[in-house]
């Protein structure tokens, strides 16, 4: 079963492409006559030097070498030809330009905005970590960091940079500098002065009555410090931690407002989905791991921001002894680094540095028949990142963008002569709202439990339910989000399916996240997996996940869109091989560049 291109002839255009084909990168075209186009039949095919032109760009985006043109040419017979292509194939889909090519695929199909968490625009503190700052050049400690922010005790330059800590009394201490092996650093020093270098973890509270438990950010405008009761320096004050866990090198606000540099946390949980899929690809696993998978992969920095997510919960204090850091073991990492470097986009379980994204794969958890606190959501791909979770901020976005993404779905206006049951409450069950809420809904239920501010200067991202991220009192009161979850999250609705009893009895019950008996998403009924790992699976058991990744890949490898209305035979026969090679990208390449459509040119 092949797709059928509509006959064409050889138009002027294809004539010069043709013209210069075969020519070495850097060579200008032939400038003598253009040949008369060719008599074109159905059956025309690449010559052997444009198919391997084609083949080059394909998957590496780059044009053949001289010495694969020469082995073409040199090859005697068809046979040959086959054999010098499918190395060259082999070479490629081996070598970093192909992964490099897989990333910025990776971009075009999952399709995320920025981390957007913490004030956004000219300021930014989604890394939930104090800043710290190098000491200024003509200071004793010149190079040293020490740390700042606009939301707490804040060392001052002038002082901790010249040997002595600030006192809002007025006296000066002295102040050490100690030299510690930094996280985002492994194997290296660095020198912190004031408070960033003590390693404090808890200290007694101001008033004596309580302990401190440092670790906690606070931000309030511009840049993030540590949250502290400490009010002058003669009392303990809280530290950057061990291997300073607690702070982030990135520097002020202002610095990470720009989500440009590859070297900036904030850029790295925008990559994280694409690289995700690259890295499936090119370690040969199965691409539903992108939905259904309890593994990421992240630079130091990336995992940091997961670990200081979770280690804002106090009940995580556990984390301050995490090694994640290390990267002391060699483990799956992009080709373009050694797994050991801070930089090297290293496979990673979520769960290990973030224990409320589970690695167990069906935890099942039903806030109307308990009140005991959620343990959390299993880690399900690129569904469970900070990043889309925070740049698709609330649940039916992050349906919709998932539906589109992973299932192909388009969301457009029903016909203006249907007809629809009146509005009222629900939109998957009544009104015009229907026509596409049906669907959006019963995915939506997945993704209630994540919740980011997003706004301004709005609260921590949370995991409502779990640990410190509980409803407030007077939630009515207060800002968002805890007002849109009341209005958002109504009983009786296909969102939330409960009973005002039920809601009455547990405020949490409205977080219910994942699809009753009796309903289902694309014919695929929930096995009662909470949050979106519980939709990820409906996706792949339902055969969307594999007939949109068929089209996906089709597009990208094959140069066009399949089209399910005309060529749905075509898709299914292509989805059979996709799945009988284990969902891995390089075979199913492989399937699509034997096709007569690739051997045929665009
Ligand atoms: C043509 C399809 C379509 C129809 C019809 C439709 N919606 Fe939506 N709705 C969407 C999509 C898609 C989203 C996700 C928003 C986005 O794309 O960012 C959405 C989001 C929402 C949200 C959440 C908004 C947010 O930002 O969190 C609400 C509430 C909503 N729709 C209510 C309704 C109601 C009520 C109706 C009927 C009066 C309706 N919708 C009709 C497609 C539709």
């Amino acid at each position: 079963v092949f797709a059928l291109l509509p006959e064409v002839s050889h138009s002027v255009f294809t004539s010069m492409v043709s013209g210069c084909a075969g020519e070495g990168e850097g060579e200008a075209c032939p400038t003598a006559e253009l040949p008369a186009p060719a008599p074109t039949t159905f059956t025309d095919v690449l010559s052997p030097q444009r198919l391997l032109r084609r083949t080059t760009l394909t998957l590496t985006g780059r044009p053949p070498t001289d010495a694969q043109r020469a082995a073409l040419d040199e090859a005697a017979d068809d046979a040959a030809r086959a054999v010098v292509l499918d190395g060259v194939v082999e070479e490629a889909l081996a070598s970093t330009s192909f992964y490099e090519q897989l990333v910025a695929f990776g971009h075009d199909w999952i399709k995320v905005g920025r981390y957007t968490t913490g004030a956004q625009g000219e300021a930014y503190w989604g890394h939930m970590s104090g800043s710290l700052f190098p000491c200024g050049a003509d200071s004793i400690y010149a190079g040293a960091l020490y740390v700042s922010g606009d939301a707490s005790m804040s060392d001052d330059p002038a002082d901790v940079c010249n040997g002595l800590a600030w006192d809002r009394s007025g006296a000066l201490a002295d102040v050490p500098v100690v030299e510690l092996e930094p996280w985002w650093a492994p194997g290296t020093t660095v020198r912190a002065v004031g408070r960033a270098g003590f390693q404090t973890r808890t200290h007694p509270s101001r008033d004596g009555t309580s302990t401190t438990v440092c670790g906690l950010y606070e931000g309030v405008y511009f840049t993030a410090g540590l949250r502290d009761d400490a009010n002058n320096a003669a009392l303990p004050a809280c530290s950057c931690g061990p291997n300073l866990l607690y702070c982030s090198p990135d520097g002020s606000g202002f610095a990470q407002a720009n989500s440009a540099d590859d070297n900036m946390q904030r850029r790295m949980a925008w990559d994280e989905p694409a690289r995700l899929l690259a890295h499936i690809a090119v370690h040969g696993r199965p691409l539903s791991d992108l939905v259904v998978g309890d593994y990421s992969v992240g630079p130091n920095k990336l995992r940091h921001l997961y670990l200081r997510h979770a280690r804002q919960n106090p009940a995580n204090l556990q984390l301050d002894d995490n090694t994640f850091w290390k990267n002391d073991t060699d483990v799956l990492a992009d080709p373009l680094h050694d797994s050991r470097d801070p930089m090297a986009w290293r496979e990673f379980k979520p769960s290990d540095v973030h224990p409320h994204l589970l690695a167990e794969r069906d935890y099942h958890y039903d806030p109307r028949t308990t009140t005991e606190e959620s343990r959390g959501l299993p880690t399900a791909g690129v569904l469970t990142m900070m990043g889309s979770q925070s740049a698709f901020a609330r649940e039916r976005v992050r349906a919709a963008r998932w539906l589109e993404i992973f299932a192909c779905k388009d969301f457009v206006p029903p016909p203006a002569t249907q007809e629809f049951s009146p509005f009222d409450v629900d939109p998957a069950t009544t009104g015009t709202c229907q026509h596409c809420h049906t669907l959006i809904d019963p995915v939506a239920i997945h993704f209630k439990r994540w919740d980011f501010g997003g706004h301004y200067i709005g609260p921590t991202p949370m995991m409502p339910g779990i640990g410190p991220w509980l409803i407030p009192t007077d939630y009515t009161a207060s800002q968002f989000p805890y007002a849109r979850w009341r209005q958002s999250y109504i009983p009786n609705t296909v969102l939330t399916p409960i009973t005002e009893e039920e809601l009455a009895a547990n405020e949490y019950a409205r977080f219910l996240e994942f699809l009753p008996e009796g309903q289902s998403v694309f014919g695929a009924q929930s096995d009662g997996t909470v949050g979106p790992l519980g939709f990820g699976k409906m996706l792949v058991a339902s055969g969307e996940f594999d007939r949109c990744a068929v089209r996906r890949l089709s597009e990208r490898f094959l140069g066009r869109d399949l089209d399910p209305a005309k060529e749905a035979g075509y898709i299914d026969a292509l989805v059979e091989k996709f799945v009988a090679n284990d969902r891995q990208l390089k075979p199913f390449v492989r399937t699509l560049l034997r096709e007569p459509a690739f051997g045929r040119g665009l």
